[in-house]
């Protein structure tokens, strides 16, 4: 498909009064389309597959079952607010599945950053696979593919990567806003009660912070990553910038440099910080990011995070660096 002329001409959602109405045509077809039978969802807790969550519970409730995978890579609060929101507050069938262990032991020495989404990828399927054979009677699998994933992929959303699910586990697709762009999907989720901070969120990678810890992950650089990311957009958020800067995070690289603290040597890893401004990620500019707020993050950071004695910060647009480091 080349065109971005949707089929029907169908109006852009732009505003509340359209999302309800799309939801509520929405309703009808999910029921029409599953009956009384189950439907099986992958729930990250991005975008699109939270707005296909929160579409399902209102039309057909429980028999909507969500896996959520933990896989050690999410940022911090991100497994905690997806169980909060879906199983806390919407009453969804919710199974939360802790398999940080798994990962991190099948990515302990791996340092080469595609055999690492190689590795996360293939494992995600099977994990989510073994929850799928533990349950009977399911005949829908639920995705949260947008119209740009039609557009620009075959269609399967590949960081979901629930398309390569086995023969004897194909169950009939059901994806509610394939139809939608982003900021569509966006809107629809905020008419659907999901929290802000889970509609606006910035983009991240289906590898997660995999690909921020970089070279062989270990779980002290891990936590480096997930910590410093933390205070980053807390203080982003403070300071007027969340919503504004279009992707921000950090970096941990896999050396040490010699610091001081309290009056004695250190060997601890630096930070990166990478905040980057872009229209469709195939250039990007770098955020002029104020001098006396990346001096507080700095301070913040090399305080409050283990294991850390230096924050840098990236200067580079793409090209000529890419926005992740791997
Ligand atoms: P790069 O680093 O190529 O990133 O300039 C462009 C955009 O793509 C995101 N990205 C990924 N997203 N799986 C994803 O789902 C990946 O393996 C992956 N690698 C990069 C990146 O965060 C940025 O938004």
């Amino acid at each position: 498909m080349s065109s971005n002329v949707r089929p029907g001409s169908m109006e852009r959602i732009t505003n509340a009064a359209l999302a309800n109405a799309f939801i509520e045509e929405k309703i009808k077809e999910l029921r029409a389309q599953i009956g009384d039978k189950k439907v099986l969802l992958a729930l990250s807790g991005g975008v699109d597959s939270s707005v296909v969550a929160a579409l399902l519970i209102r039309a057909v409730g429980q028999q909507l079952v969500c896996v959520h995978v933990n896989h050690g890579l999410l940022r911090k609060g991100e497994p905690e607010q997806v169980v909060e929101v879906f199983r806390d507050q919407m009453n969804a069938n919710l199974i939360y599945v802790d398999a940080v262990d798994r990962f991190l032991d099948k990515l302990a020495g791996v340092a080469e950053p595609e055999k690492k989404r190689k590795i996360i990828g293939a494992e995600f399927i099977r994990v989510f696979e073994e929850e799928a054979r533990k349950l009977d009677g399911i005949e829908f699998l639920a995705q949260g593919t947008i119209y740009p994933d039609i557009l620009e992929s075959d269609g399967v959303k590949a960081h979901h990567n629930v398309g390569g699910l086995p023969d004897d586990l194909k169950f009939e697709l059901v994806e509610p806003v394939k139809l939608l762009f982003k900021d569509e999907v966006r809107v629809v989720g905020k008419a659907l009660g999901l929290p802000d901070s889970m509609v606006y969120r910035q983009p991240f990678p289906g590898p997660g912070l995999g690909v921020r810890c970089l070279g062989a992950i270990t779980r002290e650089r891990l936590e480096a990553v997930r910590e410093s990311d933390a205070i980053l957009r807390e203080e982003f958020a403070k300071n007027g910038l969340e919503g504004k800067v279009w992707q921000y995070f950090t970096a941990v690289p896999d050396f040490m440099s010699v610091g001081v603290k309290d009056g004695k040597r250190t060997f601890a890893y630096p930070v990166i910080i990478r905040a980057v401004n872009t229209k469709d990620a195939m250039t990007a500019t770098v955020e002029n990011v104020p001098f006396e707020l990346l001096e507080h993050i700095t301070d913040r950071i090399t305080h409050e995070v283990a294991n850390v004695n230096r924050v840098l910060y990236d200067l580079t647009p793409k090209p000529s660096a890419t926005i992740e480091w791997e």
